[in-house]
């Protein structure tokens, strides 16, 4: 049977996002890129003023924020348009401030379990592709298929480098290699839903995978689903 919940976790910038992207268009499912919530958030945050640091207030915030992820609005590059309260931050919640918090604001176990309860209500309509941190561990460990796609540090770091100098931005690699590794500490050493593969999960590390092998790849393991041979190979990629 072709999976209907397909979780896909991964650190930043490992190709996570392309992969699910990519596989929900073949399968003709929704696709939600769950790091978009935990940004919004923060980006409501900073709006507000809110300190950061403010637990409390921090997710008493986002307990009441109304977010909607849909198909691009705007024909501007999006791949999603994202409002919060009905303003659009699409674009905002790329920005480097909203960068820096995400991480902080989304270690919050009320925010979690806020943010948890809305992608657990659109999993279950199924023919879903999710991505984030947590989707196979925590938000739907019953997923009928999981990959959990990785890539070295430095890889990822040149890989965001580029996508911020197309937009103009003028950070160095040096910025974007430590904050890259300062996200990754955060993300799996915080005590709610830290980053890690589901047992059950199928690893990919694009350190060195083209996105032609690694479509390739995943396409083979729908079909392998389909047919019942999923399990043969579970690792992909250098590791
Ligand atoms: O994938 P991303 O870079 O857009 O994610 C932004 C932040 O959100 C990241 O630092 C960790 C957090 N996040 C999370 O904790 N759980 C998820 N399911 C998705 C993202």
């Amino acid at each position: 049977m072709t999976p209907s919940t397909i979780a896909i976790d991964g650190p930043a910038a490992s190709g996570k996002s392309t992969i699910g992207f990519y596989l929900a268009q073949h399968l003709n499912y929704l696709y939600l890129d769950t790091g978009v919530l935990y940004r919004a958030a923060t980006w409501a945050v900073q709006d507000r003023r809110i300190d950061v640091g403010d637990e409390a207030a921090v997710t008493s915030l986002v307990e009441d924020l109304v977010f909607d992820v849909v198909p691009p609005t705007v024909d501007d590059g999006r791949q999603c348009t994202v409002r919060v309260n009905g303003v659009d931050v699409s674009w905002e919640i790329r920005s480097p401030r909203v960068e820096s918090a995400v991480s902080p604001v989304s270690a919050y176990p009320g925010v979690r379990a806020s943010l948890t309860e809305r992608m657990r209500t659109i999993a279950r309509n199924g023919h879903v592709v999710m991505v984030g941190r947590d989707i196979g561990t925590v938000v739907i460990p019953d997923a009928d298929l999981k990959l959990y796609v990785t890539a070295s540090a430095e890889a990822r770091a040149s890989r965001r480098l580029l996508e911020l100098q197309a937009k103009g931005k003028t950070l160095t690699y040096e910025q974007v290699l430590a904050g890259i590794r300062e996200r990754d500490h955060i993300d799996s050493h915080r005590k709610a839903a830290p980053l890690r593969p589901a047992d059950d999960a199928i690893l990919f590390d694009t350190t060195t995978l083209s996105m032609e092998a690694m479509f390739s790849a995943v396409e083979t393991l729908v079909a392998g689903c389909r047919t019942g041979n999923l399990h043969k190979e579970r690792t992909y990629g250098t590791v």
